[in-house]
């Protein structure tokens, strides 16, 4: 059994370091917007090679970092949900199974964001309006998920007393209490 104070290796060097770079580029694509679209096209190829080296590591990567671990099918995710609302949801030394299918709608809506973004760079489609629409509207729905994503880090971190943001950095969580509920 392990101790109260012992720690388990979660997150592995390259998911935190994706998941790191993940955030500065996508900001950074943000900031440059079209008025520096030098940089942000280039940011923009940042983005997109992040997202295809996290998707083939949920293939081939480390236990927690596979989406065989955390993509979970619709009744685990319903329960989860209701075991929410009652406040005994279990806790997960990986993704949770909502925090999964978050990370999943993460890297779709990247994927649109990005291959509408680098389409309407290429002559053919250069100057189409429905691929700026879409450039436009992923890079929204991109900007509702990270508030969702954020508002589901900060309420597991309040729930679980835990700061998930610091094991994101360290790659390690406290194994105590694993199965423990909320009270
Ligand atoms: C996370 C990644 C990205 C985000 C958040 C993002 C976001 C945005 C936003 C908000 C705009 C302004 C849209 C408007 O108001 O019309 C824009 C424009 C643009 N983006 Fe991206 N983008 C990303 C990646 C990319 C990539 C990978 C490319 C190309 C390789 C790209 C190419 C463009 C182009 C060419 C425009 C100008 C469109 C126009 O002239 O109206 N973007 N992007
Ligand atoms: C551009 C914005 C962001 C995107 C696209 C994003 C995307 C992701 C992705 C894809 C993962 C899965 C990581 C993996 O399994 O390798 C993840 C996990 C995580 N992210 Fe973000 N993230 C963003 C911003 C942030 C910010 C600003 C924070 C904290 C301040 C944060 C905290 C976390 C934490 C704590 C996890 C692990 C969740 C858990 O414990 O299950 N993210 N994020």
């Amino acid at each position: 059994m392990p101790g109260a104070n012992e720690s388990a290796r979660v997150w592995d060097p390259a998911q935190r370091i994706l998941h790191w770079g993940l955030v500065v580029a996508v900001a950074l694509a943000w900031w440059a917007g079209e008025e520096r679209l030098s940089l942000h096209i280039a940011v923009g190829y940042v983005v997109i090679s992040i997202v295809a080296a996290r998707t083939a590591w949920g293939l081939f990567g480390s236990r927690y970092a596979r989406f065989s671990d955390f993509v979970r099918g619709p009744r685990a995710v319903f329960d989860y949900a209701r075991q929410i609302v009652r406040r005994r949801e279990q806790r997960y030394l990986g993704h949770n199974p909502l925090g999964g299918w978050m990370i999943v709608a993460l890297l779709l809506c990247l994927a649109v964001v990005c291959t509408s973004g680098f389409l309407y760079t290429t002559d053919y489609f250069w100057g189409m309006g429905w691929l700026e629409q879409t450039h436009r509207i992923s890079a929204w729905t991109l900007v509702v998920l990270i508030g969702l994503h954020l508002a589901g880090v900060i309420f597991t971190s309040l729930r679980h007393r835990e700061n998930l943001v610091r094991a994101m950095f360290s790659g390690h969580k406290p194994v105590a209490d694993l199965r423990d509920t909320a009270e």
